[in-house]
């Protein structure tokens, strides 16, 4: 029996709220054993709302204290309580309805709502949290001004909440109060509250009207010092929104607090975001190069929904990426721009592509797979049944592509005056995603009379990854080349059992390429009057040609240049054409994909052969093509570095006509070590040449080199090469720096011989185990490491330190198994995946958000070889049978068993 039944929620089915909530006060008493919460709201009845409209609230684990309205007890006959709503009825057309519950912090490992982390409290309400505080239209399009007074004992000195500090004051009882007042009307999504002991590092900035506001980040006693990092990002953040998008603070004091217990990466409550603690603290000793870069890219995009998802937020929960999918592309310009600064423009174009790079291999691995499976649904979904589940790869990454196509589209003062005109329509407003593209659409029509984005639109509403087949034909006696798209993208997921008649048609995708002669020279093509190096081909039908003439012999096509459009480019390259654009593209985002490509074909070919029992042998083409990248001098080691790492075996596996682990894993394990092996000498000057001594930064050009330099000692392992262990080993020994210091150990853990992995493994634990952020990365490092199975997961889950209530812990082992250890959980014997299995239902019983991410892991389990397909299809039965699911687990396993195949 299952406590929760799957309701689905249609985007189609959409209401309007019928009474406006202009203000709400809440006063809380804080207790983690029961904590009371009164809640007075001001409801006006809509003009066009029926009399009779009842008030219908939500509520989650609640308990009722009290109704009163106007002042009187509500009598009982006129609300009726049930496990998710409170229904008042008969109200009059304007009425200040003042509700008493109580609630249990402590007891909530829900991490919604409110909780206790580390004896403080803290509250996360997106998307429907807020309805376990109190009862209340828990929906975006309610907006309301909050006046908040806090109540507690003297444990908890530090008391905030949204907006501005009112007063303090002491109550005669000893308890401390605070009054806090938020003056934006805000959805409760946005409402957040922390209250305990907790230090804080701060700044003033004027912004660039000239207001004085304070910066502040707030942490654990003791954490003070490591802190610094996160304000100057948000300072950072600040001047970049000023810059580039006319876009300033708008609150006297904006404050982001660090908590070690949460679901995601950070929320963006209005004034008082909350942030996971390992996206804001960090040292040179304890965080790594990419923590660095992660902070201050959490830390701005945070910051960047003050406007996009604060100012202008969501009409409903199907537009979420309106506000995701535009913030992460903000987030990640951010990024780029501060990755380019002050560099010379090839160095800029180098480093911008560096980031754009790393944001397709997420995309790659990450959402192509979800656009492929199960779970497959379009930016903006049609329907759900637990939210929760929607904040996935498709909507954020898949989003953020879609929002930069419009920029491609429009161009960057395009883009701009679209997000102008975006706020001038409706800044204070709840809206939806065809709002956002309407005004895009304003500055498309100006700029190309009589055409429109209606076509482009369906990048909203239709899911999968569109393929687009290019075919070339030159015509060396007229010396002309005709280019020629064709697209297709079939039903994918629920389109597939689609009810409502609607067709997939063809996407608008702006296709960027350019052509190269046989030399590797870029060939001018005419556009207008003059000539570009990249051409930007507008793709809005199934098929369509363009002619590029004075081409006099068959050129190589260097296509979706940029990654202009997140669609799969299908084009028969030979290998030397590959190579020839691995050395010479001058669009380096297509140079790192043809040495992908190149490397695909190569391990696909030896994984091929493992399977068939045969011998695997690189191709010597192959490693002169990495020779060629790993000695170029005029690469930067930061670009190097992405360019000579193998393709993960997450993208590998989606190329793949039945996913098979084991043999994927081999062929990219024997390429690696053939690497290492063949290149020794060139890998050896990487490492040495690539050596920042001096004081740790983490900026990009000393990241870069730190990043080259650990690819180099990772193919030198690899490859056995004599000396590389005591490389590593001194490495280990010597590291002044978290990067350095992880990436020995990695390096001994996965390839060092006889005692130096355990010994290495046990040196850090000792040195760090007081250390959470550094402990998760040690699980990780294991969970992930090539000799780990089940057995030495569940070894690892025995220790001390472990626990699942933890997510960041429950993620660096368990999760980091589970997604990232094909090899580890992949084992016919099935028993991977019962582990998988009993772990999700241990973790539901907890905190089922989190329960249903790593329910996830088993999605594309129809693609896999059939060995493995079955005991998989057995596990995801076995969880959707288990009595008392959530319903974010329920979601998740049955859409698994049901659209996969
Ligand atoms: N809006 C948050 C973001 O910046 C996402 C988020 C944080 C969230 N915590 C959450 C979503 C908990 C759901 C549940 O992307
Ligand atoms: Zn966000």
């Amino acid at each position: 029996m299952r406590t929760e039944t799957p309701v689905t929620v249609y985007r189609k089915d959409y209401q309007p709220y019928p009474y406006a909530i202009p203000e709400v006060a809440l006063a809380f008493d804080l207790d983690p054993e029961s904590t009371e919460v009164r809640s007075t709201l001001k409801v006006e009845r809509k003009p066009d709302a029926p009399a009779d409209a009842p008030l219908v609230l939500d509520g989650a684990d609640l308990e009722l204290v009290s109704v009163q309205v106007d002042g009187q007890p509500w009598p009982a006959a006129r609300y009726t309580l049930d496990e998710s709503t409170l229904t008042l009825t008969g109200l009059p057309a304007r009425a200040a309805v003042e509700i008493v519950s109580r609630c249990r912090p402590g007891a909530n490992s829900t991490l919604m709502g409110l909780y206790v982390s580390g004896g403080n409290f803290f509250t996360q309400c997106e998307a429907e949290g807020f309805r376990r505080i109190t009862w209340f239209a828990d929906r975006p399009d309610v907006m309301s001004r909050y006046r908040v007074t806090l109540r507690a004992g003297a444990d908890y000195p530090v008391l905030l909440s949204n907006g501005n500090l009112l007063a303090t004051r002491i109550l005669p009882d000893g308890r401390q109060e605070a009054e806090w007042e938020d003056p934006f009307p805000k959805p409760c999504y946005l409402f957040a509250l922390v209250a305990g002991r907790l230090t804080h590092r701060e700044t003033k900035v004027r912004t660039a009207s000239g207001r004085e506001v304070l910066l502040q980040v707030y942490s654990d006693p003791g954490s003070e010092d490591r802190t610094e990092w996160a304000l100057e990002s948000l300072v950072r953040a600040l001047r970049w929104d000023e810059a580039r998008f006319g876009l300033e603070l708008d609150l006297d004091r904006f404050m982001v607090v660090a908590v070690r217990d949460f679901n995601m990466g950070a929320m963006e409550n209005k004034g008082l975001n909350i942030f996971n603690a390992a996206y804001v603290l960090a040292d040179p000793q304890t965080a790594t190069d990419a923590n660095y870069e992660g902070i201050e890219a959490v830390v701005g995009h945070e910051y960047f929904h003050n406007w996009t998802g604060n100012r202008v937020t969501c009409r409903d929960w199907f537009q979420l990426s309106l506000k995701e999918g535009l913030t992460v592309f903000r987030d990640q310009e951010f990024t780029a721009d501060m990755m380019a600064r002050g560099l010379e423009p090839g160095a800029a174009a180098s480093a911008r592509a560096v980031k754009r790079i790393d944001d397709v291999v997420t995309l790659r691995a990450a959402q192509y797979p979800e656009d492929a499976g199960p779970m497959a649904h379009p930016i903006r979904p049609e329907s759900y049944q637990e939210i929760g589940n929607f904040y996935t790869a498709t909507v954020y990454e898949k989003g953020a592509e879609v929002i930069r196509m419009q920029h491609t589209l429009l161009g960057e003062a395009g883009f701009r005056a679209g997000m102008d005109e975006y706020f001038r329509r409706h800044d204070g407003q709840a809206v939806t995603c065809d709002d956002f593209v309407a005004a895009m659409e304003s500055v498309y029509q100006r700029q190309h009379p009589g055409r429109d984005l209606a076509v482009f639109r369906r990048w909203y509403r239709q899911a999968g990854t569109p393929r687009v087949a290019v075919a070339l034909h030159h015509d060396a006696a007229a010396r002309r080349c005709t280019i020629t798209l064709t697209q297709r993208c079939p039903p994918v997921g629920v389109e597939k059992r689609a009810d409502d008649g609607y067709v997939k048609a063809p996407f608008h995708i702006p296709f960027a390429i350019g052509l190269l002669d046989p030399h590797g020279r870029a060939l001018p093509l005419r556009q207008g009057d003059g000539t570009v190096e990249t051409a930007l081909l507008e793709l809005t039908e199934e098929s369509r040609q363009w002619v590029f003439e004075d081409i006099d012999a068959r050129p190589v096509p260097s296509l979706l240049r940029g990654f202009s459009a997140p669609v799969i480019v299908e084009y028969d390259w030979t290998d030397a054409e590959l190579a020839l654009l691995s050395a010479h593209d001058s669009d380096p985002f297509a140079r790192w994909e043809a040495g992908q490509e190149l490397a695909t074909r190569q391990i696909l070919a030896l994984a091929g052969r493992h399977q068939a029992g045969q011998p695997m042998q690189a191709e010597d083409a192959f490693i002169q093509a990495w020779r060629a990248l790993l000695t170029d001098p005029a690469l930067d080691a930061g670009y190097r570095a992405r360019a000579l790492a193998l393709p993960s075996e997450k993208t590998l596996a989606e190329r793949m006509e039945a996913i098979d682990p084991p043999a994927l894993a081999a062929a990219r394990d024997y390429l690696r070590a053939e690497l290492g092996r063949q290149l020794a000498a060139q890998w050896r000057a990487a490492f040495d040449q690539n050596q920042t001594p001096g004081e740790y930064s983490p900026a990009p050009e000393p990241a870069g080199k730190r990043a080259l330099k650990n690819l180099a000692l990772a193919h030198l392992m690899a490859g056995g090469v004599a000396g590389a262990q005591e490389l590593a080993q001194a490495q280990f020994d010597q590291a002044g720096n978290m990067t350095d210091s992880l990436a020995a150990l990695s390096a001994l853990v996965n390839y060092g011989q006889d005692q130096a992995p355990a010994q290495a493994l046990q040196a850090f634990y000792t040195r760090w185990q007081d250390d959470p952020l550094v402990i998760d990365k040690w699980f990780t490092l294991q969970a992930t490491a090539r000799g780990t199975d089940v057995d030495r997961v569940r070894a690892l889950m025995a220790h001390p330190a472990f626990t699942l209530r933890n997510p960041n812990r429950a993620r660096a082992l368990v999760f980091q198994f589970c997604l990232n250890n094909a090899r580890g959980l992949h084992r016919p014997d099935g028993a991977g995946y019962a582990f998988w299995a009993e772990q999700v239902l241990a973790l539901d019983a907890l905190n089922p958000e989190v329960a249903a991410r790593l329910a996830r892991a088993l999605d594309n389990w129809a693609r896999f070889v059939p060995a493995l397909r079955t005991p998989m299809q057995h596990a995801l039965q076995r969880v959707r049978e288990h009595a008392g699911l959530s319903r974010n687990v329920l979601e998740i396993v049955s859409k698994a068993l049901e659209f996969a195949a």
